[in-house]
């Protein structure tokens, strides 16, 4: 079976798992929250070198302001308690998106958790949040645009690196696969520059199902795809990722 070197995941289908179940959508958010350590120590084991969750998008903010505060304590708690688990197992922490709109109660949980596994090798664990694929490429372009009006760049020097560099994602990988779960096949503003030429996945279990046994499924998938980044013959080295760094 071929490990993804970078997965990238879009977690979805945790109020519907709820309202299956006569539950208030925010319960499902918090059976969401022990599928995300499941499957952050199945990858960590089964040796995926990136993992990239999706937890809160840039349009999620508009949802009731119930759900969204309930999300972001959630957040707060996970990342209190999840910190000395990732320090223990070697899980380097970081995260992609607009943080300034996030509370500063999170902010400081992120700082926090970012400090504690600075040293750690044995997996990077980014989480989306706040995050926008079209707020990241805007964000990357007005920082391009702030470097030419200091003169400390030539616009001629703009390429597909010079851009790469500027995104959230400057120091990952592009993702190898991508996994949906809950039924939907759409990227929803998702990394959408990185996915260019990613393997998509997707997963009928509501994210609250989504465990080992899934992850592995969607493995076994990626092992049987032929990737050939544009060229003519299929590319041996599944972890290879293009694009990026
Ligand atoms: C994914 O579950 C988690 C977030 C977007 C925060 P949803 O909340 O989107 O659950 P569904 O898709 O409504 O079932
Ligand atoms: C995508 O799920 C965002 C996250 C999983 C964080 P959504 O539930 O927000 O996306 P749509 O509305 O189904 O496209
Ligand atoms: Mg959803």
């Amino acid at each position: 079976m071929d490990i993804p070197y970078h997965l990238a995941i879009i977690m979805d289908g945790n109020g519907r798992w709820a309202e299956k179940r006569m539950l208030p959508r925010i319960a499902g958010h918090r059976e969401g929250a022990k599928s995300v350590r499941r499957v952050v120590e199945e990858c960590r084991r089964l040796g995926v070198g990136y993992l990239t969750l999706y937890a809160f998008s840039t349009e999620n903010w508009g949802r009731p302001r119930g759900e969204v505060e309930a999300l972001m304590r959630l957040l707060e708690q996970f990342l209190r308690e999840e910190t000395p688990q990732m320090v223990a197992n070697g899980i380097r922490f970081n995260v992609i998106g607009d943080m300034q709109r996030l509370p500063e109660a999170v902010r400081q949980e992120i700082t926090a958790a970012r400090k504690k596994t600075a040293d750690c090798h044995e997996m990077v664990l980014t989480l989306a949040l706040s995050y926008g694929g079209r707020d990241e490429i805007a964000r990357a372009a007005r920082r391009l645009a702030v470097e030419i009006e200091e003169g400390r760049l030539d616009s001629q020097d703009i390429d597909e690196n010079t851009f790469s560099g500027r995104l959230d994602t400057a120091d990952l990988p592009d993702p190898d696969l991508l996994i949906r779960t809950s039924g939907e096949k759409r990227i929803s503003n998702f990394l959408l520059w990185q996915l260019a030429y990613s393997e998509l996945v997707f997963s009928e279990a509501h994210w609250p199902e989504f465990g080992g046994t899934e992850l592995r499924a969607a493995f076994e998938e990626f092992s049987r795809r032929k990737r050939r980044f544009g060229l003519l013959r299929a590319k041996t080295e599944k972890g290879l990722s293009v694009g990026g760094r």
